[in-house]
């Protein structure tokens, strides 16, 4: 077979992993060969390609972002199914395999509608896709975030300051969660949990009372319960998409004003998403990226690879995409209780 891949959406460590997997995988299993679309359904509808041979995917694994160039570019919008199936058929590819998140696998989903063969590999930093138990990428964010909150510590303790830290997570506060748990956080403030300003200020100057530099980490989805209409103090970026981020230095002034205790906010960004992968990482990726190509080559369609426990299967693209999956309230509790 000739089996396509692509990586779309923001991009993840390990993306280069799930390639490299993929492609040792085919090879293994007999004479097939694989082609790498340029900046995910752009390539795919442009054609836009490169050969992905043994030489092109020596030593990826351990590379951040991704080889093939990762786009939000929505292929409904740009020709379509009539497109991508034009390109196939001139280059000769069979099947594809698609690597991303939510917005990558409806696409897709839809792809596969119109009859084309495609598997997809769930790809996200914020681990909130349902159908997989982890998603790559996530345990990486969550040391880096855990690392820069080790460092706020200790600038917070020589100065007596409350450290504020912004982590990613529109829609979910994984991220926040782990780093938060991982790093002896004092306050964990997640879109899932209904937080009000004076319980962030009583867990802060609580903190302060045992000795402590109060260390509070936000997801940047976070809303504080008291906002009367939290969304439109965000405004729309440059894009007329709504603005994230920022959550961190908003709350900053208001913890200070609160408890008295000066306070400094820090938002991390994008370094969440750059750099090497972790090992935990690069195994998950590489397994995915395997299963994705034996699941193609079984036949197997319109499916994501998923990993259950420490087993990888295959699941319905609609078991991903029918509802982000959010941190469980007992979750949080537990997590909670470790503030004080
Ligand atoms: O979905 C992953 C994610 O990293 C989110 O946590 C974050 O809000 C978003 O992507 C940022 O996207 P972009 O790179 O397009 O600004």
């Amino acid at each position: 077979m000739r089996i396509g891949i692509l990586t779309s959406g923001g991009d993840c460590p390990g993306l280069n992993a799930v390639i490299r997997g993929a492609v040792l995988r085919g090879f293994a299993a007999g004479d097939h060969t694989f082609v790498g679309f340029r900046d995910g359904w752009r390539g795919a509808t442009t054609g836009e390609h490169l050969v992905l041979d043994r030489e092109r995917i020596r030593g990826i694994a351990k590379q951040g972002g991704t080889i093939l160039g990762s786009s939000r570019f929505n292929p409904f919008d740009n020709g379509g199914v009539e497109r991508v199936r034009a390109n196939f058929a001139d280059l000769g590819v069979d099947a594809l395999i698609a690597i991303g998140g939510e917005g990558t696998l409806a696409a897709a989903q839809r792809l596969g509608e119109g009859g084309i063969h495609v598997l997809g590999v769930p790809k996200t930093i914020d681990n909130d896709l349902n159908g997989t138990d982890y998603t790559f990428g996530f345990d990486t964010a969550v040391q880096i975030a855990t690392d820069a909150m080790d460092r706020l510590r200790t600038t917070g303790d020589s100065h007596g300051r409350c450290m504020v830290a912004e982590v990613m997570g529109r829609h979910a506060g994984w991220i926040a969660l782990h780093s938060g748990m991982a790093a002896g956080a004092h306050a964990i403030l997640i879109p899932e949990r209904r937080t009000t300003m004076d319980e962030i200020a009583t867990w802060v100057t609580d903190a302060r009372a045992r000795g402590k530099a109060p260390l509070v980490v936000v997801a940047e989805g976070f809303i504080p319960d008291q906002a009367d209409d939290p969304h439109s103090e965000r405004g729309l970026d440059a894009f007329g998409r709504p603005r994230l981020g920022g959550i961190g230095e908003r709350l900053a002034p208001q913890i200070e004003a609160l408890t008295g205790i000066e306070t400094r906010a820090t938002t991390l960004g994008h370094i969440q998403r750059g750099g090497i992968p972790s090992a935990f990482d690069r195994v998950l990726a590489t397994r995915m990226g395997m299963a994705a190509t034996e699941a193609v080559l079984r036949g197997e369609r319109d499916r994501m690879v998923s990993l259950r426990g420490t087993d990888l299967t295959t699941v319905p693209f609609a078991d991903a995409l029918d509802e982000l999956k959010t941190v469980p309230a007992e979750r949080y509790a537990e997590a909670e209780i470790l503030f004080g």
